[in-house]
């Protein structure tokens, strides 16, 4: 089902969406056809005139790149959503940043569930975004220097046959809000002005809240709260049952031989 056709979205719409209140703290927003990594493109920019946040958005990706050093994004021009929003200033809270790509999660599946009525909706640690068994999308965060940049790539549309890992199950909004009222707001303008408007409240609120509200929010959507995971290490791979994070947003998990570990989201990949 193709419903908001291949167009790229409109910038000046979006920026009238977005509302007189995020205007200011954006500094730019480009919008492009194609790029290798709207990521790349922020963080590899020379320079910043001033401090706040630089957006882009691209219809498309030919070098998309996923958490996990070795993983692809796939991000062809079908409606799907690959965004960027990248903080630059003398203030970065790098220490709190282990924060970041959970808060964004959050933030985003809370946009959705209100939009689409609908429950499902979920976290899987420490990026990953769930409705029911399936990837509906996910959260990339890096920084360097004096930048720090959030991307989110959310499937609108089913990925085509070719583009699957076998035995992975996606999620994609065009199937799960079909024929209800929300299914209007993902037409492209309104489903970017409100992702982006999510990724600046996490970064706001990783940079002034407590780490317990943080956390309490996680739990609502924690998908992998009290079950039994396998935890892929460079050193190996451990099985246990994870049991929620601590105050860094570090992954806990009870280990089925005894003793319980944290671990930083850098490090470790988990399977359920
Ligand atoms: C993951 O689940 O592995 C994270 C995927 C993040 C993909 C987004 S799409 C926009 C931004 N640009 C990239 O190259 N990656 C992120």
């Amino acid at each position: 089902m193709q419903i908001s056709g291949n167009r790229s979205p409109d910038k000046q719409i979006i920026r009238k969406m977005l509302g007189y209140g995020a205007g200011p703290e954006i500094v730019e927003l480009v919008v492009l056809e194609e790029v290798a990594s709207t990521s790349d493109y922020l963080l590899q920019r020379a320079r910043f005139p001033v401090p706040g946040f630089y957006v882009c958005l691209a219809a498309s990706q030919s070098a998309g790149k996923g958490r996990r050093s070795n993983k692809a994004w796939h991000s062809p021009n079908n409606g799907n959503l690959y965004l960027s929003v990248l903080y630059h200033g003398d203030d970065l809270q790098t220490a709190r940043y282990g924060w970041l790509p959970l808060v964004v999660a959050v933030e985003v599946v809370t946009v959705l569930a209100g939009v689409c009525g609908t429950r499902g909706f979920g976290v899987k640690w420490p990026n990953d975004i769930y409705w029911g068994q399936g990837k509906l999308g996910g959260v990339l965060v890096e920084s360097k220097r004096d930048r720090c940049v959030v991307g989110l790539g959310l499937n609108v549309y089913p990925p085509v046959s070719a583009a699957c890992q076998p035995g992975f199950a996606w999620a994609a909004l065009s199937e799960l809000c079909a024929g209800r009222s929300g299914i209007d707001f993902f037409r492209q303008e309104r489903l970017v002005a409100s992702m982006i408007l999510a990724v600046l409240r996490a970064f706001n609120r990783v940079g002034c809240e407590e780490e317990g509200a943080l956390a309490d929010d996680w739990r609502r959507y924690d998908l992998l709260a009290n079950r039994e995971v396998k935890v892929l290490t460079a050193a190996g791979e451990y099985a246990g049952v994870a049991r929620g994070i601590d105050r860094n947003g570090r992954l806990r998990v009870e280990h089925t031989g005894g003793g319980t570990r944290v671990y930083h989201s850098g490090e470790v990949s988990v399977r359920w």
